[in-house]
């Protein structure tokens, strides 16, 4: 009997695996630059905690998410997003109570969505995100759009584009949402059942229904940047002209409203405009949230943050034909001739990664010229040759393989001499 991976997922096989940790390094390098620092937390939640966050009337809600019943019969959830465990973390560890406000945080994992499987979606799919907690200065909405821009551009990508709206506070959501009722009220029965619900619930959700999308009170319905009060529209202005001295150049789009409830304010994606790049151009997402810290039970605090995921951007790197520099090849193979020489090799072979030298040897017995070729395709600059004649001397040969250039090195002095030429 053999196995199949679950549909949605995927092996990432060491082959690729160099492009993933060089993203991640990147990524770790760019949140150390702005001063986010890492969280984990755990796969999975209460499953209340999303209801609660991202919102009951969401597809990620309502049909995606990987919700099971432990022993004991509490419902739990693998994790769809990673900010709803942030701000529960942020409220149960009373970090609204530290000194240096805000926090700023950052992720990298695995989150969990049951979607139907296609190019850019995955079920299991990793996010790097931030989150930056307890500042409404519209100048942290600029820094972590500026974050995300400044990572995608560092790893090489340069088709992007930014997409920004504001949602609005909580007053220009109410008007906004008043006037979404009146303009659907009439014929909300011509919309599918999953926007009947969204009428009575969500109203703003209609807008992002996919089944509906070509109806024609979809393209004339009332756009939240006309029922912005004045200071929310400052406050986007103030977001704008911030990225306007970033040199970060944006599409103000007001048909964006994002797929999870907790948004307010500031909305924005990543996309991708590479030729070629599959249906699916967004490549990250974020926005403000300001209540949702008091949802989870904690005090007044605003917060905005973006999560952007691994698979997406390496489709954008492979569409943009991005190489990323990851490391290629070991630093030194050793190649034995004899029993002698074998036994030899496996002490060598420890000084050498005692030194700091990325190093191999044969395990199958092979036969010299195996060796060599074995030497070939795992890149080594280096190959010690260890033969009968050369033990007897206290010796080995030592090749680079870039110049072809051969020497004689003591035994006792092959770790340096490779290290110093490195
Ligand atoms: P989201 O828009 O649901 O937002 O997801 C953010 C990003 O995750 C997407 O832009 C995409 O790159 C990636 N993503 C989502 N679903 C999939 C999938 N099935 N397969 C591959 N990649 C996927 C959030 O998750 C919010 N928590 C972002 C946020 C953080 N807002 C504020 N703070």
């Amino acid at each position: 009997m053999t196995f199949q991976i679950p549909r949605g997922t995927q092996d990432i096989l060491p082959n690729v695996v160099g492009k993933w940790q060089y993203i991640e390094k990147t990524a770790r390098e760019i949140c150390r630059l702005y001063q986010y620092q890492e969280i984990r937390t755990p796969i999975f939640e209460h499953t209340e905690l999303f209801l609660r966050s991202v919102g009951q009337t969401t597809d990620v809600v309502q049909k995606e998410m990987y919700t099971f019943e432990d022993r004991k019969g509490r419902s739990l959830t693998l994790r769809p997003e990673g900010t709803a465990a942030a701000v529960r973390s942020f409220v149960e560890n009373k970090m609204y109570a530290h000194p240096i406000q805000p926090v700023k945080l950052y992720y990298i994992g695995p989150m969990f969505r049951y979607e139907r499987p296609q190019s850019g979606r995955f079920r299991q799919f990793v996010q790097f995100g931030v989150e930056a907690l307890g500042s409404s200065d519209p100048a942290i909405d600029a820094e972590v759009i500026a974050l995300a821009w400044d990572f995608y551009r560092s790893l090489g990508l340069k088709k992007l584009k930014l997409v920004i709206n504001s949602l609005g506070d909580q007053e220009s959501r109410t008007a906004h949402r008043e006037a979404l009722i009146q303009h659907f009220e009439n014929r909300i029965g011509e919309f599918c059942t999953d926007c009947q619900t969204r009428f009575r619930q969500n109203p703003l959700r209609i807008l992002d229904c996919k089944k509906d999308r070509e109806h024609e009170l979809m393209q004339s319905a009332p756009s939240i940047i006309d029922y912005l009060n004045e200071e929310s529209k400052a406050y986007f202005q103030k977001v704008l002209s911030y990225l306007d001295d970033l040199g970060i150049e944006y599409e103000v789009d007001s048909n964006l409203v994002r797929g999870l409830d907790y948004y307010n304010h500031t909305a924005f994606e990543i996309m991708s405009n590479a030729e070629g790049f599959g249906a699916i151009t967004t490549l990250c997402g974020g926005g403000r949230y300001n209540g949702l810290v008091e949802e989870m039970g904690g005090p007044n605090t605003p917060g905005i943050g973006f999560a952007l995921s691994i698979e997406r951007l390496l489709a954008a790197l492979e569409s943009e034909g991005v190489e990323l520099p990851t490391s290629k090849g070991i630093d030194c193979y050793i190649v034995t001739l004899g029993e002698k020489a074998k036994d030899r090799s496996v002490a060598i072979l420890k000084d050498l990664r005692d030194h700091g030298v990325s190093a191999e040897k044969d395990y199958e017995n092979k036969k010299m010229k195996a060796q060599l070729k074995a030497a070939d395709r795992l890149q080594a600059k280096y190959v010690i040759i260890i033969g009968e004649n050369e033990l007897e001397k206290g010796a080995a040969n030592v090749k680079n393989m870039e110049s072809g250039i051969q020497e004689e090195v003591q035994l006792n002095q092959l770790s340096t001499f490779i290290k110093e030429r490195l």
